[in-house]
């Protein structure tokens, strides 16, 4: 169950009307997506998953943004057991981390999860390339090709093609959810699988949470708004649980690239406690008042749950608003609805700001400037 402490006046004409938008918008398919499971692709998801275990002792998932920063949140907190080691690439242009996935893979027995919706994404290609070539060095051609699974849009792109013409395992982006609301689709739940984690509980959380977060979801939404025009520019979402650093990521990920345009948003900032009140801390208590801080209270130990109450009494002296979304279960079907949560709330948020929640026009920039410097080499 997810609560959130907040009240703000929440329209319900405004709130109908954005979910009924969102619902009917073209990339709105995150919305009933846990409810609506492609059983067939997901029997193969964990098909795939049981042999990739049974097969590698590492699964190298190449991605980048939307496309890995959900299950490594997942993995990340939930530690799972699994004697498939999973590591990333692809999500830098940083050779030396590279250098780094390659070394680690060494000889070890692998296989590769290359995960692109458009399958041009430049980050990951690189990554998939270097890791095929080793792939095929190490079982030649056709044995290369059965440890590769593709996960990308149903008909088309380069990783599409790709994947046709040398038969990889392929797994469906759909075409109406975009890289940040895909976390519970093939693109999570094949990595997932393999990690350990209980994806049916996962999707159980999920599911229940469509009816029940819609009700907290849309609180928090228009909290935010509030304090969006009352100027507070900044949000920095707290953890006291170090394990959920990766959470944090893909939190930012999710409301930067939603929220983000025309000039609007919300600045996404994460912080985790009690360590960051040893850098960060001073700022949050004393620093320019232009943020407010989301507490993400998971179950936690006595001492930890007194920091909690700690930092909400001094943050909240200190002059920030101090809003508190309580999480009661630190497991699959806990984050199953977080995520769920999170998504319904950032594309309300989203709505209210008068932003299209699902596009990212401004990630073009950088590409451009990018292909610009490469082609005067
Ligand atoms: O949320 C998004 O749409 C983006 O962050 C994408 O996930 C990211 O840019 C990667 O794109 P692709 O999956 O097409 O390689």
């Amino acid at each position: 169950m997810i609560s959130v402490n907040c009240s703000p006046e929440v329209k319900e004409d405004d709130l109908a009307r954005i979910l009924k938008e969102i619902r009917k918008d073209e990339m709105g398919g995150w919305m009933e997506l846990p409810r609506k499971i492609d059983m067939g692709e997901f029997v193969r998801i964990k098909e795939a998953a049981k042999k990739i275990r049974d097969e590698s002792e590492y699964l190298v998932c190449i991605g980048i943004g939307g496309s890995y920063l959900g299950h490594k949140a997942i993995i990340e907190a939930l530690r799972p057991t699994s004697e498939t080691k999973i590591i990333y690439a692809g999500n830098s242009l940083s050779r030396r981390e590279l250098d780094m996935a390659l070394a680690e893979v060494g000889d070890h027995d692998f296989s590769v999860n290359v995960i692109s919706k458009s399958g041009t994404t430049l980050e990951p290609a690189i990554a998939f390339s270097e890791f095929k070539k080793k792939l095929i060095e190490k079982y030649g051609e056709e044995g290369a090709y059965q440890r590769v699974y593709a996960t990308t849009d149903a008909k088309k792109g380069a990783l599409h093609d790709e994947a046709v013409a040398n038969k990889y395992e392929r797994f469906v982006v759909p075409d109406n959810i975009g890289g940040r609301y895909s976390v519970l689709t093939a693109v999570g739940l094949l990595p997932l699988a393999v990690a350990g984690v209980d994806v049916d509980k996962l999707l159980e959380g999920a599911a229940e949470a469509t009816d029940i977060v819609v009700e907290p979801a849309s609180k928090y939404a228009f909290m935010r708004y509030e304090l969006g025009k009352k100027g507070y520019d900044t949000e920095v979402f707290a953890s006291f649980e170090p394990a959920t650093m990766y959470f944090n990521e893909w939190l930012k990920q999710l409301f930067g690239e939603s929220e983000g345009k025309n000039k609007q948003g919300i600045f996404p900032a994460s912080v985790i406690y009690s360590t960051d009140l040893h850098s960060l801390g001073q700022f949050m208590q004393d620093g320019r008042r232009n943020l407010y801080e989301t507490i993400i209270d998971f179950p936690t130990d006595k001492l930890n749950a007194k920091v909690v109450q700690a930092v909400r009494v001094a943050h909240t002296e200190g002059g920030i608003p101090v809003l508190n979304i309580t999480v009661s279960d630190f497991n699959e079907k806990g984050f199953g609805e977080l995520i769920y949560f999170f998504e319904l709330s950032c594309a309300i948020s989203a709505k209210l700001f008068g932003v299209n929640p699902f596009d990212q026009p401004g990630v073009e920039a950088y590409k451009n400037e990018l292909k610009k410097l490469m082609a005067e080499e």
